[in-house]
């Protein structure tokens, strides 16, 4: 059953307040909901109000203080509860039970290690009770818990606590109330046997809050660097935007049971464990940098999600989209900009571009959905964030902070659309942005070729740009979109030239408005390299004929960092490309002398920042070789793929090892972006190393685990190793497993490991470890840990030709659709792209998909992916 966007229609009923009293018990939970009801004046006589209710037991409902009797005043009806004859106004009052201890969907109200949470977005409150569970209702909570205090000492809720009391029967209760208006999704709360760490923060005008950390007791060590984190993103948020926060407590819990990453519910986040805690010896740098990033998304949903919200769920990227844009600001701003950027393009480019080509693509304001959990995608937050980030390249940074401040000016306290967006960004700068609004509506990542003619007669040089935008399955024809395209052109000497569009001074951003648009630059005294999509300033596939003496030339000497980095990947991307061609024709394999010294020369250039000396040295991955090489045969890619980074290893070996064993003893462990940046390279420089086929490799591994002082040198040596069939892999293994055992977001990291080994036997390892003690099913990061790994992070085994590591994912698919649909649906996915690979592997894909499609009470979230995967093109 699909909802669209254009069938809309504003609430009949607005709720004025909003009283919940939960009653949590062992077995069961009764809640009592409490609702002022006002009709809309403009709806006379529509006397129906339809609430939403899903998985509830439903014990009693009264209008005014009078029990309403089934099938007289109201209806029980599959999606929920219709009141037949509502009045204009009324308070109702509504009483259902609950079972969160079977939740194990983790939506709605559930139990994660003894403790009561909840988890709202989208659609989890219609499991608690009875209501219109729609983002644009928007009313004031207050919140009863009642509980045992022996089994939970803690009750918590949005807002401010407003009393607390002791009951009989070694009961107690505590009632919070919520001073902002907010939809259903935001909801939260938490009972339980919870420490937390406690610390204060004062806004610029003065307003004291109270920020606190809950978990469980013996986690208690590990918040710090989520406090601080979250200071420095409050600070952050007003320097760079000028919002404040707007209460006088900020909580955050984290649970090691959650299907997402975290939750922005009003003044009470709850986190997936793995975003909270960090210590050197748990923790990677990786993980430091995503909780920093995550406690700041989270944060900044404050205003771009709470006090502004979403209109209906079409919407979800005007909050998601923006919000992450922000995050990324803000970690660029507190780290490297320009390894930032790579790493969200990366990302983006392999598994946005990959969705975006799938059969669930869609644009970032989806027409339809049949459930919406499934569209919390890559393209919503991601390209969405792209999105945003165009109007910051168009209107500068200034410009951009004059459209948010128009934006909370306008709709501070309501649930609006990606139009009022738009329109605010376009208004305070008396811009001209309608065509950005398909970016909005068409779905598909545009191709942008670029070709360019000097003329030297003339000194002109004239880029021609052609865009169009793949078929998709919402249309086949799209309209043009406006591109910004930042430009550079470089001298011989690798200098940027001043650039004049028919002689006006120009700032390198090209506007791309239509299908095919010429630029002609004057005052061109040479033949220049062009460089183009400067710092990826509009999320596309850029399409240019460069050499490789070009692309080498870009490398050392394009002034963006961005296109510096990009220049070797596109580098890569041309070597993969004619290896598989040798490699299918039968003719010996082999890398250029030209290409090898170009890394080289990034690998040992001490100029340049040592984390952009490792994204350079970080090839496409499998993955991304695959979906640009299309049709892909994974076992071909792996081949040349390994054999680009042996060559390199055998080639380079000698500055791999100086540069390794200089960062190796570079003193105390610190956590600063630098010494961050030296970690990352010194275990790059490990990892080329580790393809020698060298006796010397192994021990040097075991020695960098044995030493170190870290999370990240531990690890990275570790997944050296777990890709050589040698005595220090089963001997570091087993040792990080007797170490860690009693922590399972460490264990986490040894069952991922082991999941994207190359070693050949790796999924029976991945099926014996289903059954290790430690393992669990139940558990989403378990989950993620050996079957996402393995899915997303080995093609090679995953698409092992025999169709085995397909069956196994489905087979675990159908195991948690019956359990936690949204995580079935996201474990599914790997699959649907069968259309992208060679013959062989698309049948035993497609094979496995059909296997699902034709299971008995199959989830509507696996259901709308599968059959749209297998849908006909
Ligand atoms: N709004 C949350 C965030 O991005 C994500 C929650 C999504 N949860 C879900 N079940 N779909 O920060
Ligand atoms: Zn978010």
């Amino acid at each position: 059953h699909t909802i669209y966007l254009k069938d809309y229609t504003p609430p009949v009923y607005q709720v004025e307040t909003l009283n919940l009293k939960f009653e949590l018990g062992d077995e069961f939970t009764v809640v009592t909901s409490t609702a002022h009801y006002q009709r809309d004046p403009s709806h006379l006589g529509n006397t129906l109000l339809e609430l939403d209710g899903e998985d509830l037991e439903l014990i009693s409902v009264q209008l005014d203080g009078r029990y309403l009797q089934v099938n007289q005043d109201y209806r029980l009806t599959p999606e929920g509860l219709q009141i037949l004859t509502m009045p204009a106004q009324g308070s109702l009052e509504i009483v259902t039970r609950i079972y969160p201890q079977k939740n194990t969907a983790l939506e709605g109200l559930y139990q994660s290690s003894g403790n009561f949470c909840t988890q709202c977005e989208a659609q989890g409150f219609r499991k608690i009770t009875y209501y219109q569970d729609r983002p644009d209702v928007m009313t004031l909570f207050t919140t009863d818990i009642i509980a045992e205090r022996a089994k939970y000492p803690v009750l918590l809720s949005n807002g401010n606590l407003v009393a607390a009391g002791e009951l009989e029967e070694g009961k107690h209760w505590a009632r919070w109330l919520d001073p902002y208006r907010k939809p259903a999704y935001l909801f939260a709360l938490v009972a339980g046997h919870l420490k937390h760490v406690e610390d204060f923060y004062t806004t610029g005008s003065g307003r004291k809050v109270t920020l606190r950390i809950y978990t469980e007791p013996h986690n208690i060590s590990k918040c710090e660097h989520a406090m601080q984190s979250l200071k420095r993103a409050m600070r952050w948020d007003e320097q760079r935007f000028g919002l404040e926060y707007d209460l006088d407590i900020y909580m955050i819990v984290a649970v090691d049971d959650f299907n997402m990453g975290a939750m922005e519910n009003k003044g009470l986040n709850i986190f997936n464990s793995k975003l909270v805690f960090a210590s050197p010896e748990t923790a990677t740098d990786q993980d430091y940098i995503n909780i920093e990033s995550v406690i700041g998304h989270e944060y900044f949903h404050n205003w771009t999600g709470n006090r502004i919200t979403c209109r209906d769920w079409f919407q979800l990227s005007l909050k998601e989209g923006l919000t992450v844009f922000r995050d990324q600001e803000f970690t660029a701003d507190l780290h490297s900009p320009a390894v930032k950027r790579i790493e969200d393009v990366r990302m983006l480019r392999t598994f946005q571009f990959t969705e975006d080509a799938s059969p669930m693509a869609h644009p970032i304001r989806p027409a339809s959905y049949m459930e919406i959990n499934n569209f919390y995608t890559m393209t919503v937050y991601e390209k969405g964030a792209e999105v945003v980030r165009l109007y910051q390249t168009l209107l500068g940074r200034a410009g951009f902070r004059q459209g948010m401040d128009l934006y909370f000016a306008r709709h501070d306290g309501q649930a609006v659309t990606t139009e009022d967006f738009l329109a605010a960004m376009a208004d305070a700068n008396q811009a001209d942005l309608k065509q950005l609004q398909r970016w909005y509506d068409q779905a598909g990542t545009p191709e942008v070729k670029v070709t360019m003619t000097y003329d030297a007669t003339a000194q002109t040089c004239r880029l021609h740009c052609v865009q169009s935008i793949p078929a998709t399955p919402e249309s086949q024809h799209k309209q043009p979109q406006l591109i910004p395209l930042q430009v550079g052109l470089l001298r011989e000497t690798g200098a940027d030239l001043a650039l004049y569009l028919e002689d006006q001074p120009c700032d390198g951003i090209l506007q791309l408005t239509q299908a095919e648009q010429s630029f002609r630059f004057t005052q061109v005294p040479e033949q220049p390299v062009p460089s183009l999509l400067r710092n990826f300033s509009a999320p596309v596939r850029l399409v240019y004929p460069y050499t490789e003496a070009e692309l080498i030339f870009l490398m050392k000497h394009d002034s963006d960092a961005f296109n510096r980095w990009d220049a070797g990947q596109r580098l890569a991307m041309r070597a993969f490309e004619s290896l598989l061609l040798d490699l299918k024709q039968g003719i010996p394999l082999g890398l250029s002398h030209e290409c090898v010294c170009a890394w080289q020369v990034v690998l040992t250039d001490e100029n340049l920042d040592p984390a952009l000396r490792a994204e350079a040295l970080s090839l496409p991955s499998e993955t991304d070789i695959a979906e640009q090489l299309r049709p892909a045969d994974p076992a071909a890619i792996h081949q040349v793929r390994e054999f680009v980074l042996t060559t390199l290893a055998k080639a380079l070996r000698l500055d791999f090892e100086i540069i390794f064993y200089r960062l190796q003893h570079q003193g105390v462990y610190q956590i600063d972006a630098a010494s961050m940046g030296k970690r990352r390279l010194k275990n790059v420089c490990l990892a080329y190393l580790g393809h020698l086929d060298d006796q010397a490799v192994p021990a040097l591994c075991a020695e960098q685990y044995a030493q170190a002082n870290n999370m990240t040198d531990a690890l990275a040596a570790l997944a050296v190793l777990v890709d050589i069939d040698c005595p220090e892999r089963v001997a570091a293994l087993q040792h990080f497993h007797d170490r860690w055992q009693h922590d399972p977001l460490v264990m986490d990291k040894w069952f991922a490991l082991q999941a994207s080994s190359s070693l050949p036997n790796t999924l029976q390892q991945v099926q014996q470890l289903l059954e290790h003690p430690l393992f669990d099913m139940r558990n989403p990061n378990k989950v993620r840990a050996l079957i996402g790994s393995f899915a997303l992070r080995n093609p090679w085994h995953f698409h092992a030709a025999d169709g085995s590591g397909y069956a196994f994912l489905a087979e675990r698919v159908l195991w948690l659709n019956e359990r936690n649909p949204q995580v079935a649906a996201r474990m599914v996915r790997p699959l649907i792209n069968w259309r992208h690979y060679e013959s062989g592997r698309a049948q035993l894909m497609r094979g496995q998909l059909e296997r699902i499609q034709a299971h008995q009470g199959l989830s509507a979230d696996v259901y709308e992916i599968v059959s749209k995967s297998l849908a006909t093109a």
